[in-house]
């Protein structure tokens, strides 16, 4: 990805506020019934994105909804941006959209923010360029303006785009907005929405805590991002907390790959990434958890392939760590039909990350996950929906 060495731009929290309640605000996820999708462009879209960390933003608490691109293809929240308040959409890293300025026909379909309408909007002047692994590019200008996310607001550095490339056109999300740690920021130097958060005390606890619901288990409504608060209603049991092992992506250790509580001897560095479809796992641990499910195949168009008939299975596939052991049921693994008559689905989880799984949306929408900036660490418990 291409990285702007410019110098941090500094700005303080603006709104300090008190906590409103205990458990904080949280950011409503909606949907979009009419978003019509190339699911499998869109999943490859998404799968390539990494590594550009995709994970969220919260508020003393905020809480933004999330819309559910069906099937959960990708999950959005809309963010105020500028006094008097701009709406964007935003999907995963970096905090950036399209200007005003903007004449690519990408930006024409979305959200195109005008700064000159913001009495808080000041000009940065330096260049910002991205570039992701799917080969979609993103350039602009840098900016600082008011971020306001389910309620917690942070004056913030922003990209705004005045070019981007054809593929963002389809992207149901404006722009993206990270979550990551600040080491992975497309701008070396400018702090996260989560860093200038928490530095100005504006969070009731410094996590982001995600909850991401499946079309499968509830239809794929009440999705939430949660910005300084965890919500104990979202899921069963305690947290495990699993340290973070390298900052940058939200990476942990997974230190065993079951299937039916049947150990299959896989083990891996991770990365949890709500910004990635799907389950990512080495092409050793893809083959060794396929081969427990009847009538699988590694179809070299499409990746591994299941029997959609396997929407109805019992059987789980779990990944350890912190010392617990989460879920994924195998009918998450029916993601979608191809839709070419044969029944068979497009796997849930695949292989070819040979150094560093990715855990992404098909394991949030089954675990509740708790961002823990404040001591590094991810908390992790079976979703209660
Ligand atoms: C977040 O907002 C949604 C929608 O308004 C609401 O249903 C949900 O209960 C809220 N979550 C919390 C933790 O307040
Ligand atoms: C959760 O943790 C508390 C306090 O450590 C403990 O008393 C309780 O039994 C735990 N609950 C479960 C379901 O493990
Ligand atoms: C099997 O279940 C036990 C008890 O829940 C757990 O401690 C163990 O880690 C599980 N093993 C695998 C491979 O899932
Ligand atoms: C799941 O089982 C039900 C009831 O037996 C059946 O009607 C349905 O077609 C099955 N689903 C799939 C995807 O095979
Ligand atoms: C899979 O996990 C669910 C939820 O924990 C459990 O109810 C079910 O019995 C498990 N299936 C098997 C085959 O162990």
């Amino acid at each position: 990805m291409a990285i702007a060495a410019v110098a941090l731009t500094d700005a303080a929290p603006i709104n300090r506020r008190p906590s409103p309640s205990p458990t904080g605000h949280s950011v409503s996820l909606t949907r979009n019934d009419n978003y019509r999708h190339n699911t499998h462009a869109q999943i490859v879209k998404l799968n390539r994105r990494y590594p550009n960390l995709r994970v969220l933003a919260t508020a003393t608490s905020g809480n933004v909804s999330l819309t559910n691109v069906k099937p959960d293809i990708e999950y959005f929240g809309t963010v105020l941006v500028g006094t008097p308040p701009q709406k964007v959409k935003l999907g995963s890293s970096d905090i950036w959209f399209p200007s005003k300025a903007c004449t690519s026909a990408a930006c024409k379909n979305h959200v195109q923010f005008d700064s000159t309408k913001s009495t808080t909007f000041q000009k940065d002047g330096r260049p910002w360029n991205i570039a992701y692994g799917d080969g979609s590019t993103a350039s602009g200008i840098l900016g600082t303006d008011v971020v306001n996310v389910g309620g917690v607001a942070v004056k913030q550095t922003i990209g705004l785009a005045t070019q981007e490339s054809a593929a963002f056109g389809q992207s149901p999300s404006d722009g993206l907005f990270g979550l990551g740690f600040n080491t992975i920021e497309s701008v070396s130097g400018v702090k996260t929405f989560m860093d200038k958060a928490i530095a100005g005390g504006v969070l009731a606890q410094p996590v982001i805590s995600v909850f991401l619901p499946s079309v499968r288990r509830n239809g794929g409504v009440g999705g939430e991002y949660l910005f300084g608060a965890i919500d104990n209603t979202k899921f069963t049991g305690n947290l495990t907390y699993a340290a973070v092992t390298r900052k940058g992506y939200w990476q942990i250790a997974i230190t065993d790959v079951g299937f039916n509580n049947q150990s299959l001897g896989q083990a891996s560095e991770g990365i949890i990434d709500t910004g990635t479809t799907l389950v990512i796992v080495g092409d050793a641990a893809a083959a060794a958890i396929h081969s427990n499910i009847q009538g699988a195949v590694n179809d070299p168009q499409n990746g591994w392939l299941v029997p959609c008939a396997a929407q109805n299975s019992t059987d789980n596939v779990s990944f350890a760590m912190g010392g617990g052991n989460f879920n994924i049921p195998v009918a998450d693994l029916a993601f979608e039909d191809l839709g070419d008559g044969s029944g068979n689905c497009f796997s849930g989880v695949q292989g070819g990350q040979n150094d560093l799984w990715i855990l992404g949306d098909v394991f949030i929408k089954n675990n509740y996950c708790v961002f823990d900036q404040g001591k590094s660490q991810v908390g992790i418990a079976p979703l209660n929906y």
